[in-house]
């Protein structure tokens, strides 16, 4: 038997890493399958070299288009791979174009679809990420939901496959890398930074950069707050968001220092060291959760909002004095907060209901 994995951006590649060795350890059949939505070297390859996973099958090299052209190049490269090799079951993970993509052409083809990390909802379907997971887990045979909420989506959508709630493979991923990264990582003092004394901030949702008034509110709410607390921001710049910045000519606030995108030990050991971490990414939104770094998301709605039940993370939306009042709120909490995201067995689970055929309720847990 075997399972095709389907990845293509950095977050699929840092959740994929424990469902990759959980199949090695098992001697499960493993095809991989990289979109090349990602494909800068420090969005990509290394993950692969740090997270030690092996070069992919098939790398489609689709590079960055528009959503359709992205998306039908995705699904013109993996029908071909599938009608080679008919794997047993497609495994995709998220809410991107490579998520969609490898469900739809995996259905189309006849082959079960696996969603990891299944019944996340903004409710905003504005944002492209929203279409993709709805319609990932419409067509999805076994969903993967990480908390009881995201399950409870799926059951009142009544989609037709399976539900294994799991736990999220992030906790897999950061209960093995955060000590090695506290270890091995010098990015503190490479960049001249002490514990404690800045905050992260990573904006990358084309919501939010892809309109220059947005991105620039944004930045002023994050650099007040930073202004007013005597602290700075690093910022870890994705390409999306620095071609934005040169296209619109944005000025920098001098509080915020941008470095080229880190890899995984630095970025988990700067998300583990700042006091506070502004972001509008979902996978931030979980790690700083897990790592016990107080939140605050830059976005008016959050598809993580397990991270705000427990005291995690504050949703801010853009309005400078409403980040600049988060900040204030978040800013020294205690992080005495449980982590709603499982117990770092999500790909353990993932694969015991693969090996099991569709029996979910045997592995069945409440993370
Ligand atoms: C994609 C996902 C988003 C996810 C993010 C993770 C979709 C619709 N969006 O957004 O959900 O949060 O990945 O990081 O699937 N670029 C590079 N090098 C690369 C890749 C992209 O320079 O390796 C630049 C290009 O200018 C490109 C832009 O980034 O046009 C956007 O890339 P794209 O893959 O379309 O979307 P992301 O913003 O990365
Ligand atoms: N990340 C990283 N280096 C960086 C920024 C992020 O390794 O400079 C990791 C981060 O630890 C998390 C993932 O990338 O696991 C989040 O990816 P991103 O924010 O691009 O996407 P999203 O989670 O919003 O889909």
């Amino acid at each position: 038997s075997q399972v095709a994995i389907v990845l293509g951006t950095r977050p699929e590649i840092i959740k994929f890493a424990p469902v990759i060795k959980a199949c090695d350890r098992r001697g499960v059949d493993c095809l991989l399958v990289h979109t090349g939505q990602h494909y800068s070297e420090d969005l990509d390859q290394v993950f692969f070299d740090q997270l030690e996973l092996p070069t992919p099958d098939y790398n489609l090299e689709v590079g960055s288009r528009s959503h359709g052209e992205q998306t039908g190049r995705m699904l013109e490269g993996i029908e071909d791979v599938l009608d080679e090799h008919a794997p047993d079951v497609v495994l995709v993970q998220g809410d991107t174009n490579s998520t969609l993509a490898g469900a739809l052409a995996a259905s189309k083809s006849n082959v079960d679809v696996g969603h990891v990390e299944a019944g996340l909802r903004s409710f905003d379907r504005d944002m492209p990420e929203e279409v993709n997971r709805v319609v990932t887990d419409h067509i999805a045979d076994y969903l993967f939901p990480p908390t009881e909420e995201t399950r409870s989506h799926l059951e009142r959508e009544s989609v037709a496959g399976e539900i294994v709630t799991t736990g999220n493979t992030i906790v897999d991923s950061l209960y093995e890398y955060r000590d090695l990264a506290a270890e091995k990582s010098d990015v503190l003092s490479d960049l001249g930074l002490q514990e404690d004394d800045f905050y992260l901030l990573t904006a990358h949702r084309a919501e939010n950069v892809d309109d220059r008034e947005s991105f620039a509110r944004l930045l002023e709410g994050v650099s007040r707050f930073a202004a007013q607390t005597g602290r700075e921001v690093v910022y870890p710049i994705h390409p999306r968001a620095q071609s934005r910045l040169d296209e619109f000519d944005l000025t920098l606030p001098e509080e915020i220092r941008t470095v080229e995108p880190l890899d995984f030990l630095d970025f988990l050991r700067l998300e583990s060291a700042a006091a506070l971490a502004f972001t509008d990414s979902g996978g931030v939104q979980e790690e700083t959760c897990i790592l016990g770094t107080p939140c605050v998301t830059l976005r008016y709605s959050t598809e993580r909002p397990e991270t705000a039940y427990v005291g995690a993370n504050c949703l801010a939306g853009l309005d400078p004095d409403d980040v600049v009042e988060a900040g204030s709120t978040m800013l020294g909490k205690d992080a005495d907060w449980d982590v709603p995201f499982g117990d770092g067995r999500a790909a353990e689970r993932i694969l015991d209901t693969l090996a099991a055929g569709v029996e979910p309720d045997a592995a069945e847990v409440s993370p």
